[in-house]
């Protein structure tokens, strides 16, 4: 696989080093391309020392380059020899030329030369990236089918904070991989995703909820979109953007988070919930803010199980993937909580630990199923979004029951498989498409 990597000019463009270095560690052929501000925050140097490659910083060198006639012309090559385009960081400058077919030096001329899949990872300051020209035009980029690698929100090099942080570079290579060879593999699947946590009000102004960030639901539905899917994402209150070609339904409380999720759940082939949904709520609200007078005792009641009811309304063929976030013993309750639901799978979360889990923009999880247990490390989110719908592609792969069962299989595996196969099915509510899901 052949990538270009474009460099523009933004402060983030030392981080282009680390995402060639992504590439080239799953075994990708990089080549550099750098505007003329890129050069001016890295040295070209750099990129040619890692890509072993000479950069391509400008239009004119191979014009003047004696031998440029027999070599032919230097960014139409590139523009052919690169399976993908990978702009990264992505000014907003360069956004507005690829948007407007301006071709003024090598990378927005190869840009408008090739065919191939391309992605931009925008960088800038928040104001730069909410301007309406921005966002017209990476609206227009996405409308003609360029992949656009969302910022994330944090400190920004000019010292504000807000979204326009470059998203990190293993997950700029998680999405390029996706483009290159996984693309489209949830084409024709619909993908229900939960996502964010609830709140449930105690007065006109204060609310019983929790530290969920909604950044692992909103990666699930950024991965599941890039790779095909039609994407419906049921969010709590967040401090995300919507992800774009998504069909956004905003909820509060634990019970329209329900509403939502069973008036969808009929049109989706997958359901990932992957929200912080309250346990309890107050039982009663106060219709005036609560006034501090002396010690309080609040009764809760608790909400309706939103997993449990899905898993008892699907249909034939849904696959439903639930979430477990767990401070203890987090095998034990995953594993408890996956044959209780009678889910398909649950993702694990450890969400003792600092910088993973809730509010994090990394995570660690274990993908369970009722046939396997799957370690996934600490990883970008986006990019663990990407190995979570993996293993649940591959729940949809037949098991080679029939092997198994064969007869050359000596009787203590034979046995070993009968209880794993009971545990399955005691674990699921029986139904079509649970049926082909075991006996395949
Ligand atoms: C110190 C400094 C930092 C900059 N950082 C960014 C940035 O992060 N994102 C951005 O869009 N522009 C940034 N700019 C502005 C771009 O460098 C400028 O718009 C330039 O024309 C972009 O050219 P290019 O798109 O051809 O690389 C920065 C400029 C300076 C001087």
């Amino acid at each position: 696989m052949r990538v270009v990597v474009g460099v523009s000019g933004g402060i983030a463009a030392y981080k282009a080093a680390e995402l060639v270095r992504a590439l080239q560690r799953q075994a990708v052929e990089v080549h550099v391309v750098m505007t003329a501000a890129a050069q001016r925050f890295v040295q070209p140097l750099t990129f040619a020392a890692l890509t072993g490659y000479k950069v391509f910083t400008s239009l004119w060198e191979e014009a003047s380059d004696p031998g440029a006639e027999q070599k032919g012309i230097d960014h139409i090559a590139e523009a052919q020899w690169a399976d993908a385009l990978v702009v990264a960081p992505a000014t907003a400058n360069i956004l507005a030329k690829f948007a407007h077919g301006i071709a003024d030096d090598f990378l927005s001329t190869l840009y408008l030369a090739t065919t191939s899949p391309v992605l931009v990872a925008p960088a800038m300051n928040v104001n730069m990236w909410n301007h309406p020209a921005t966002q017209a035009n990476v609206a227009t980029l996405q409308d003609r089918g360029v992949r656009i690698i969302e910022p994330g929100t944090g400190e920004l090099a000019c010292g504000m904070v807000g979204e326009g942080r470059m998203a990190e570079p293993e997950a700029i290579a998680a999405a390029v991989l996706g483009v290159l060879g996984r693309r489209n593999d949830l084409a024709g699947e619909v993908v229900l995703v939960t996502a964010g946590g609830t709140r449930e009000a105690l007065d006109p102004v204060r609310f019983i909820g929790n530290r969920s960030s909604g950044k692992m639901g909103y990666a699930l539905a950024e991965a599941a979109r890039s790779r095909g899917a039609k994407v419906i994402l049921v969010s709590g209150p967040t401090g995300l953007r919507a992800p774009r070609q998504c069909e956004m339904v905003q909820v509060t409380t634990a019970e329209e988070m329900r509403s939502a999720v069973l008036a969808r759940m009929n049109d989706a082939t997958l359901v990932i919930k992957a929200a912080a949904v309250a346990d309890y709520r107050p039982v009663s609200v106060s219709e005036q803010k609560l006034k501090r007078t002396g010690s309080m005792t609040l009764e809760l009641a608790p909400t309706e199980d939103i997993l449990a009811e899905v898993v008892r309304r699907r249909r034939p063929g849904q696959l439903i993937v639930g979430f477990a976030a767990e401070t203890e013993n987090r095998m034990e309750n995953g594993r408890a909580k996956l044959m209780k639901k009678g889910a398909d799978a649950i993702v694990v979360n450890d969400v003792s630990g600092e910088g993973v889990g809730i509010d994090a923009d990394t995570n660690a999880a274990t993908f369970l199923s009722a046939a396997t247990s799957v370690e996934m490390p600490e990883m970008p989110k986006r990019e663990l979004a990407d190995r979570i719908l993996d293993e649940i592609l591959a729940l949809r792969r037949p098991r080679p029951l029939v092997a198994e069962f064969g007869e050359h299989q000596d009787a203590k595996t034979r046995d070993e498989q009968s209880a794993q196969d009971r545990v399955l099915s005691e674990s699921m509510p029986s139904g079509a498409g649970r049926r082909q899901l075991i006996v395949e």
